[in-house]
């Protein structure tokens, strides 16, 4: 194998994807898995899930779906039990169930006044806690082994807060922060050897962000969705395919000196002014 192949070669790693029956984290897991990991589909969709996991088996891959709430201690904890029992480890943890919820952002009949404390929480706790509960217990599997890789997803909306998305704003910069935090915490209290980074992606458009994108009576792109559209460099979403390079990096020894780093996936969205 050519030495650049074995820098990024992930052949044999057990990765968790939580969040692996929506878009972006669909096209990780089946990516993952042609690479020849051994991939832990994580879920609440059942019939998504097997889907997802009867198409990588079908191609040869390695593939177990757990339907799973990643804000339920004992589901995350049957996660752990059946990747360790199907695949001896767990490597890798890639925290990818988050998203939005109209409840929790500003609309034309929804003002900051009126927006419910029960959908703003929801959707701190699916993003950030939601990242933490996993972290706690996979990672305390890498703790035990002294090595490991964690992921996690932040947004735009974590640095620069979003208009509209009051929830998801918070909860994102809410997970920049812990991706730092568990960073240092991992290297110095149990080794240097697992690392804690995220990817922030730009704008795709998924399942969670398609009523503020797409204008539901025409099908075309709402206002919103071409302000991005034009505050986007590259001038275009995001394709799921377009994290691949930057998760592969991540989680190989591409990258075993980088710790704590948020990595925009943006189009340049993160580095244009407007003007
Ligand atoms: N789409 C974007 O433009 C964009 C941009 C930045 C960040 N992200 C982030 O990327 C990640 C993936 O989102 P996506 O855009 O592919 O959305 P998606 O809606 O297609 O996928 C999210 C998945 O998470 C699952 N999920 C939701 N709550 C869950 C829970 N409690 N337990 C287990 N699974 C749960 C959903 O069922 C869905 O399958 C999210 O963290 C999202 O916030 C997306």
């Amino acid at each position: 194998m050519k030495e650049e192949n074995i820098l990024f070669a992930i052949q044999g790693k057990t990765v968790v994807v939580t969040g692996a029956t929506g878009i972006l984290c669909g096209a990780m897991a089946e990516f993952l898995a042609a690479q020849g990991a051994n991939v832990v589909l994580v879920g609440r969709n059942e019939e998504k899930g097997r889907q997802l996991e009867a198409k990588i088996q079908e191609t040869g891959g390695k593939a177990v779906f757990v339907a799973a709430d990643v804000m339920n201690q004992g589901d995350i904890e049957r996660v752990r039990d059946t990747a360790l029992e199907t695949y001896g480890t767990i490597d890798i943890l890639v925290n990818g169930a988050g998203g939005n919820r109209p409840g929790a952002s500003t609309s034309d009949t929804q003002t900051f006044f009126d927006l419910p404390l029960d959908d703003i929480g929801g959707v701190l706790s699916l993003n950030l806690l939601g990242s933490i509960l996993p972290s706690q217990i996979l990672g305390n599997v890498m703790a035990e082994k002294k090595e490991g890789v964690i992921i996690n997803i932040s947004s735009m909306a974590a640095q620069q807060p979003a208009t509209k998305v009051l929830g998801y704003s918070a909860a994102k910069a809410g997970v920049d922060n812990f991706t730092r935090w568990l960073a240092v915490h991992m290297a110095q209290e149990y080794s240097p050897s697992i690392r804690v980074n995220a990817i922030a992606p730009g704008f795709f458009l998924t399942q969670q962000n398609h009523y503020l994108l797409v204008d539901k009576d025409t099908g075309g792109m709402t206002a919103r969705g071409q302000k991005i559209i034009d505050n986007t460099p590259m001038g275009r979403y995001g394709d799921p395919e377009d994290l691949l390079g930057c998760l592969l990096w991540l989680i190989s020894d591409g990258a075993k000196f980088v710790t704590g780093a948020v990595i925009p996936v943006d189009g340049g969205f993160s580095a244009y002014s407007g003007v």
